[in-house]
């Protein structure tokens, strides 16, 4: 093992908070904010003190409620962008391009590690660009209908691919440090790897 520099370290820790933070934003949108739910409740609490309200205004109000939330999903998109591009930049030095070096020596379990990254890498840049597309669609003159394809395909890619992967990498992570590799997580904090 070698050592990975202060700049990989700091990004690697602020991408997973980012790409956390993203997940979690999802969570919330399809659970306690979910405005489905929450618009029924809204209709039946004000029932219950005689006041009816449509489906309509009730989903509007649900919808208000979640939106403060969901500002973070654009916010900790606009982040994930600008990662993204700073990892393209991390790949010119030692610590950023270790994982993709001397392929020839790798076992075949390094080499699937490292097909694993590269399908990640390929996700997370189809998420921002898509992501960026639909925040942007006005200016971009796109119409609703394809606006709304991009979003079931950036749905699909997070339900079959970042949510999938994310928990195996630190699952894996975790593993390799406790059998073969120790030191492999407090390398990628405090820089210095074991002999
Ligand atoms: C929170 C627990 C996490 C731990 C303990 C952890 C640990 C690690 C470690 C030890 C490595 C280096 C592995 C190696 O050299 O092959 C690594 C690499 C990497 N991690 Fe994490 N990670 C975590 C979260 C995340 C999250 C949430 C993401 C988001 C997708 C992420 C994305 C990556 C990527 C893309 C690499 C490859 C870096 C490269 O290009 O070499 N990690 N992680
Ligand atoms: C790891 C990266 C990302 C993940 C996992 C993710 C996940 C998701 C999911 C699952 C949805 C569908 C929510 C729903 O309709 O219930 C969504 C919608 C959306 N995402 Fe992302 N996203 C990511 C990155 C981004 C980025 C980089 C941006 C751009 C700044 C972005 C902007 C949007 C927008 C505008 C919507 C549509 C919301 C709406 O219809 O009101 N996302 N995202």
């Amino acid at each position: 093992m070698e050592n990975r520099r202060f700049d990989f370290r700091i990004w690697h820790w602020a991408h997973a908070f980012v790409v956390l933070g993203l997940m979690a934003t999802v969570l919330l949108r399809k659970t306690f904010l979910s405005w489905r739910s929450n618009s029924e409740l809204i209709m039946q609490k004000l029932a219950e003190i005689n006041i009816e309200i449509g489906a309509e205004q009730a989903k509007v109000i649900a919808k208000a409620i979640r939106a403060p939330m969901w500002e973070w999903h654009i916010l900790l998109g606009y982040a994930l962008a600008a990662l993204l591009i700073w990892r393209i930049t991390l790949f010119f030095t030692q610590s950023g391009s270790r994982t993709y070096r001397d392929n020839k020596n790798k076992s075949m379990h390094k080499k699937a590690v490292m097909i694993g990254y590269i399908g990640i890498y390929s996700l997370l840049l189809f998420m921002a660009t898509s992501g960026l597309v639909m925040n942007f669609h006005a200016a971009l003159g796109l119409s609703k209908g394809i606006t709304h394809d991009i979003k079931e395909v950036h749905e699909f890619i997070f339900f079959y691919g970042v949510l999938i992967f994310v928990p195996l990498h630190i699952a894996g992570a975790v593993a390799a440090e406790l059998k073969g590799e120790p030191g492999l997580i407090s390398n990628m904090i405090h820089g210095k790897a074991k002999l």
